[in-house]
């Protein structure tokens, strides 16, 4: 689609930038789904934020930007309104430029998660899931599956004080929820999701003690590349079903594009 001054201008602030899929991932998602807009990767430091974002503020024709690593945290303090679950999770991956020039942030990651797996067949309603790993991924992730209506959450992290530390703020917002974090097997869950970087990299150790999985179990990746991660071998060996980390991403280009005032 050609760009012309009708054209939706939109970004993806980074630094570096250079590896960034972004652009790629949404360019190709509105130029498919046929709405009038671009994303543009624009390279900002740290100590830069605040200028680029007093400008990006200025632009009439701006939809938003895609926030990512090193900004996540700091671009909340930018946002005139952040999304309570971003903050509880403090980080902000996606901002909306609205009519009157104020930004508001949510953070996508973990109904992107939720939302691909819908897109599957499968929901989390009323499942006791078990989450490997409590960085950026399993933090988005956590509030996700909370808001999605799990029914017991355990949260299982090599370093317990970032599990912990997840747990405290869930249980803020999500009082109700039982959660755990005391390292335990993934016996008797019904939806075990690596949020770790394990299986990321040949030779990584597996995420979790797979010997102990079943056929009734549904086992979920974050990692697209590869997209059979050892753990999902393991789990479809096991009979278990499987869901791969791409539809992660395929249901956050539609969320982000929408987020930034872009809808089909
Ligand atoms: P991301 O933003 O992709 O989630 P991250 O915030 O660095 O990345 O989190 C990586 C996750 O993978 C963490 O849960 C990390 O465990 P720690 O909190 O203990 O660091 C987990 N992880 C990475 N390498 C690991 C390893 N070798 N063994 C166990 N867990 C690992």
């Amino acid at each position: 689609m050609e760009i012309t001054g009708h054209t939706r201008l939109l970004a993806i602030l980074a630094d570096p930038i250079h590896h960034v899929k972004t652009p790629q991932a949404i360019n190709g998602y509105l130029r498919a789904h046929r709405l009038d807009g671009v994303l543009v990767p624009i390279h900002v430091a740290p100590e830069a934020l605040e200028t680029v974002v007093t400008g990006l503020r200025a632009m009439k024709n701006l939809g938003g930007f895609v926030i990512t690593v090193p900004h996540k945290t700091a671009i909340a303090a930018l946002c005139d309104t952040v999304e309570p679950h971003a903050t509880a999770i403090g980080a902000v991956n996606c901002v909306r430029r609205n009519a009157d020039g104020t930004l508001s942030g949510t953070m996508l990651d973990g109904l992107g998660f939720v939302e691909g797996m819908k897109a599957h067949g499968i929901n989390p309603r009323g499942l006791r899931a078990y989450l490997a790993g409590a960085g950026g991924a399993a933090n988005a992730i956590a509030f996700a599956l909370a808001e999605a209506g799990v029914t017991h959450l355990t949260i299982a992290n090599r370093t317990r004080e970032k599990s912990d530390d997840l747990a405290a703020r869930l249980a803020k917002v999500h009082p109700g929820l039982p959660v755990s974090t005391a390292p335990t097997s993934v016996a008797g869950y019904d939806l075990i999701v690596n949020a770790t970087s394990l299986g990321l990299r040949e030779g990584d150790p597996l995420p979790l003690d797979v010997s102990a999985l079943e056929p009734s179990q549904i086992v979920a990746e974050i990692i697209m590349s590869p997209e059979m991660t050892p753990l999902l071998v393991a789990a479809k060996s096991k009979g278990c079903r499987i869901h791969l980390g791409r539809p992660m991403l395929d249901a956050q280009l539609a969320l982000m594009t929408a987020y930034m005032g872009l809808r089909t």
